[in-house]
């Protein structure tokens, strides 16, 4: 979910609506607003669907406004529907707030506060939060206060953020989730989001509070941003930075999506990479990483980060020789995984901010474990909770399926691996790496150039009924993440397998309906092939993707993408994973999907 909220002498509904509409690829089930209008009088408008749907309820009405919170849902604990948006009002009592997370005890809760009376519009976990709000102010609690102890009540990890009518005021505290506050000293104006980003070009300065930090937003006697722990004291629990982040970026320029968009900046980004490591900021994180414990190392993420992760684990067994295990975040924090002090903890994420991932990172800190992070987001929780940061330089992400992210991530662990195999960082390693990475650049370069080859193949198979992405070594979490891209985006079921494991079941599927897309690499490259044509003789269409000039791959194929393999090694992977991210793309966009806002997905899982 996304918030934002605005005090100032700026329309505080534009701006909050400006925040809300760069966030709202974190989640787009339902958007509202609360505020406060000149007349003094607190008012809420939600809607169901994006963000265009509340827009248009806004059209014509007097939204002028001096404070303001918003949100953009993406369901949890309830049905999306108006009611279940937020923000959550209660005008009687002058309460407005918004939330994001999970309450673990609301039903708990919710059943006692019927019992005082409270009355409930939502079936939202959220709400339970308003009726302890209302409670503890109906027995005569003042807000803070009474924020303070709703807040002491509520279990789960949860970020909400309070409008106050009477006082004119923006409280705001989390719990393991993300939240900012920012401020424009010059313009008396503060803010505070999930999200740095939704301020860029607003806030000046951006403040990350800690857990259990009260944030308390004015703009009487330009008090502006002032925090405080629970018990009242004023504190400093919390990190500031002047804001860096620069909104442009995010603009879509020429391209029909933001997706296409960033498929686009790999090359730039891929040969950026050595010069951030190797002679940028980037040099003393790598040098910091390379002497952190690694007796053996354990990798967590989720989805795309997590298949990031398997090829990063390719690495770091081959090249370095260090065992490596590679976990989805949701399942190593439950499974009481044996772990010792001597080991590294690696956890990968765009965001920084998903919640199973920061679950994982807290448990290995508990036992003891440095944790590095291979993180796009500079201030994300995982950012400033983990010992050692290795930025992806990725820029900012906006299509919720993951594509530049994924090609930065594994090339910032391959750069580990070639460093710690190479004993230490200098030119000799940084002109081997350029040379390679600029290899990889030109090749996709080269691919996006010319993208009808792979233009064509989408129009012959996008009706098709199943795809079963394949692949050996490498190739395998490649193949899992282009059945990912492609359901993410094309709703169509898909999945990624092992080459060899195909015919152990699944090749009970295969028929004229359904796709094999084989991703073929240089290694084990006959087996591979006779994998394919146990697809074949079940009469399974077959794409594959794979070195050029093939006699084998040409005649077993359908269609074939030929690729130039030469000289790129282990990075021929990523070159396939391109060819993947655009195959889902075209193939999704002849079904007429939203491909950057796909259903019911969201950029950033804050809950577990
Ligand atoms: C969500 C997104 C995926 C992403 C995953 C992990 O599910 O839709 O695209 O891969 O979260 O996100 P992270 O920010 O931790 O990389």
């Amino acid at each position: 979910c996304g918030i934002v909220g605005h005090l100032g002498p700026s329309n505080s509904v534009d701006v909050v609506l400006e925040g809300l509409r760069r966030l709202e690829y974190r989640g787009y089930d339902s958007a509202g607003v609360s505020f406060i209008n000149n007349d003094d009088k607190l008012l809420v408008y939600k809607k169901e669907g994006k963000i265009a749907n509340l827009e248009a309820e806004l059209e014509g009405k007097d939204i002028h406004a001096r404070s303001c919170i918003g949100h953009t849902r993406w369901a949890t604990h309830g049905g999306v529907t108006d009611y279940n948006a937020h923000p959550h009002v209660s005008t009687k009592d002058g309460i407005a707030m918004v939330h994001n997370g999970i309450i673990e005890n609301a039903s708990e809760i919710r059943e006692e506060l019927k019992g005082q009376g409270i009355y409930f519009e939502s079936e939202t976990d959220s709400e339970t939060f308003l009726g302890l709000l209302i409670y503890h102010k109906r027995q005569g609690t003042p807000i803070r206060e009474a924020i303070v102890k709703s807040f002491e009540r509520i279990e789960g990890f949860s970020a909400f953020v309070v409008l106050n009518r009477e006082t004119d005021e923006i409280f705001a505290i989390k719990k393991g989730a993300p939240l900012v506050c920012g401020s424009n000293e010059v313009n008396s104006e503060v803010f505070v989001s999930s999200d740095p980003y939704a301020l860029a070009g607003m806030a000046t300065r951006i403040y990350f509070p800690e857990d259990g930090v009260l944030c308390h937003l004015s703009v009487k006697n330009n008090q502006l941003l002032n925090f405080y722990e629970l018990s009242g004291e004023k504190c400093h629990r919390y990190m500031s930075k002047e804001q860096t982040i620069d909104h442009d970026p995010a603009s879509k320029g020429d391209f029909e999506h933001y997706m296409l968009k960033e498929i686009y900046e790999q090359p730039e980004l891929i040969r950026s990479l050595t010069q951030y490591y190797f002679q940028g900021e980037g040099k003393e994180s790598l040098e910091e990483a390379t002497k952190l414990p690694m007796k053996a190392v354990n990798i967590s993420a989720c989805g795309t980060a997590f298949y990031a992760g398997l090829v990063i684990k390719d690495y770091i067994e081959s090249k370095n020789r260090v065992r490596c295990f590679a976990d989805i975040a949701s399942e190593f924090r439950y499974r009481n995984p044996i772990l010792d002090k001597e080991e590294l903890a690696m956890f990968i994420s765009q965001s920084g901010e998903t919640a199973d991932t920061l679950a994982a990172q807290s448990m290995c800190k508990e036992k003891g474990l440095k944790s590095l992070s291979i993180v796009n987001t500079e201030g994300s929780t995982l950012y400033r909770d983990c010992d050692v940061n290795l930025m992806i330089r990725a820029g900012v992400e906006i299509g919720v399926a993951s594509t530049k992210a994924f090609t930065q991530q594994v090339l910032t662990g391959k750069t580990l691996s070639e460093v710690l195999a190479h004993g230490g960082i200098d030119d000799e390693l940084r002109n081997t790496l350029a040379s390679r990475y600029s290899l990889l650049a030109e090749r996709v370069e080269q691919l996006l150039d010319n993208t009808k080859p792979i233009k064509d193949v989408a129009d012959a198979i996008y009706k098709h009924k199943g795809f079963f992405y394949t692949g050996r070594g490498a190739y395998f979490p490649i193949a899992m993440e282009g059945a990912l891209k492609l359901k993410e985006i094309a709703y169509v079921h898909a999945e990624g397998y092992a080459s060899g494991e195909l015919k152990h079941g699944p090749i009970a599927l295969i028929d004229e309906e359904k796709v094999n897309v084989a991703l073929v690499g240089e290694e084990l490259f006959e087996k591979t092939v006779s994998n394919i044509q146990e697809i074949k003789a079940r009469k399974g269409l077959i794409v594959s993707i794979g070195p050029k000039n093939r006699y084998e791959l040409k005649e077993v194929s359908d269609h074939y993408i030929e690729l130039d393999f030469e000289g790129l090694g282990d990075l021929a992977p990523l070159y396939v994973n391109v060819v993947n991210q655009l195959l889902a793309y075209y193939i999704a966009k002849n079904l007429g999907t939203d491909i950057d806002k796909p259903r019911n997905l969201a950029k950033s899982v804050t809950v577990e």
